[in-house]
């Protein structure tokens, strides 16, 4: 990647020739040019800025300098690169910019002084070349360049070969939308804290279940607009509701999209909850009790029970469905337990059917009791799995 850096204080990127980042520069996996604005002026003070129009506080940086200089960097390259103008009244540079940014071959960054840069330099810039204005934060720096730095560094490091170990970017703070866990080294015990000991316990399933939870726990805290509205959905604390017809579209859309997994798996995309119509589930509302969660208003997970209509015994469990983000928290479980809690009396076996290479969903089921059944189950390619009600 090239970057090209305009500004009046060229030593103030001096940093950028540091630590993995100069490494990345002698490496060649960065091109990194910094052009001082003051080598394209022509006066003996070498003047960059000027008296605003319409009057005000402050200094502008006049439109000249910045013409040339741009001009030169496009003249010593193919194409034209992307233009980044630090300025707080830009948009706001994120993690996902800096992923879109580190696919583009060339950025260049217009590091603004004083009050700003003639609002001309980018108009003419962009029209030979994309513009975007980019902030840092919701605060005022005395200059683009600590932007630059910043931004320089973000994308740098997300480039193929900067970061030995590609692996450590994928979990990081903002990759996903939440903040990392906290992270412990050795000693296992400090001035007397201990590491949580789940993770001492070599258990992985239980550490990332305790590193998701601490993701969610100190995103709460700390950057609560980060949290999607059903992050905070646990187990424990659902809102179990009868479904009704007003549910039953975006109930058809949930069970889709949580059957094209089966489908696949199956190697057959005809399998009943994906032929299902809306009016299918309008008549099941008959046999059946659905069962529905919503999440801030979003219908996140749903199950269906009913009596067998052969043996009037077995309970029988059907289109338990979480919607993917929210999968591994124990909602499928619980709604599980809930449909088997509403069986009535006299019920003596738990039924559920499922995909034969459903893996997830039968050890699911195993986990809460139920027993393979020999042979095909009720529908092709599916096996029938049952458990004794006490
Ligand atoms: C003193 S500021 C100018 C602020 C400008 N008068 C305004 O209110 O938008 C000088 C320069 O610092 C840089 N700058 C200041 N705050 C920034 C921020 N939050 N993000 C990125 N760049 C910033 C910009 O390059 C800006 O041109």
């Amino acid at each position: 990647m090239r970057v090209d850096v305009l500004t009046i204080f060229p030593d103030y990127l001096a940093p950028l020739d540091l630590s993995l980042i100069g490494r990345a520069r002698r490496q060649g996996l960065l091109d990194l040019r910094v052009h001082d604005l003051r080598e394209h002026t022509h006066d003996r003070h070498r003047t960059v800025d000027d008296t605003p129009y319409g009057g005000g506080a402050g200094m502008v940086m006049r439109p000249e300098p910045w013409g040339e200089t741009l001009d030169a960097v496009v003249a010593s390259g193919a194409g034209v690169p992307h233009l980044l103008v630090p300025s707080p009244a830009g948009e706001r540079f994120t993690q996902a910019m800096a992923r879109r940014l580190a696919g583009e071959p060339w950025l260049a960054f217009a590091c603004g002084r004083y009050e700003g840069i003639d609002e001309r330099v980018l108009e003419d810039a962009a029209d030979r070349m994309p513009v975007t204005p980019v902030s840092l934060g919701d605060y005022v720096l005395n200059g683009g360049e600590v932007a630059v730095l910043a931004v320089v560094e973000a994308v740098a490091r997300l480039l193929p070969g900067v970061v030995g170990n590609a692996e450590s970017l994928v979990e990081e703070s903002h990759e996903d939308g939440l903040l990392e866990y906290p992270v412990y080294t050795k000693p296992s015990s400090w001035r007397g804290r201990d590491v949580p000991p789940v993770l001492l316990s070599g258990d992985h399933g239980a550490i990332a279940r305790w590193r998701h939870e601490q993701r969610l726990t100190r995103t709460g805290a700390r950057r609560p607009d980060l949290l999607p509205p059903s992050a905070g959905l646990l187990a424990d604390g659902l809102d179990i509701v009868v479904a009704t017809r007003g549910d039953l579209p975006e109930l058809l859309v949930l069970q889709w999209a949580c059957w094209v997994g089966e489908g696949r798996s199956a190697g057959s995309f005809d399998i009943p909850p994906l032929a299902e119509t809306l009016d299918d589930l309008v008549g099941s509302l008959d046999g059946w009790t659905t069962w529905v969660v919503r999440s801030a208003g979003r219908l996140v997970a749903a199950v269906r029970g009913r009596m067998s209509t052969d043996d009037r015994r077995t309970w029988e469990t059907g289109r338990l469905m979480v919607a993917p983000d929210l999968a591994g928290r124990g909602i499928g479980r619980a709604l599980l337990a809930h449909s088997e809690s509403a069986a009535p009396a006299g019920t003596t076996r738990y039924w559920v059917n499922t995909g034969a290479r459903s893996e997830r969903n039968l050890r699911i089921y195993r986990k809460a009791g139920y027993r393979l059944q020999a042979g095909e189950g009720r529908y092709p390619g599916t096996v029938d799995l049952v458990k004794r009600a006490d």
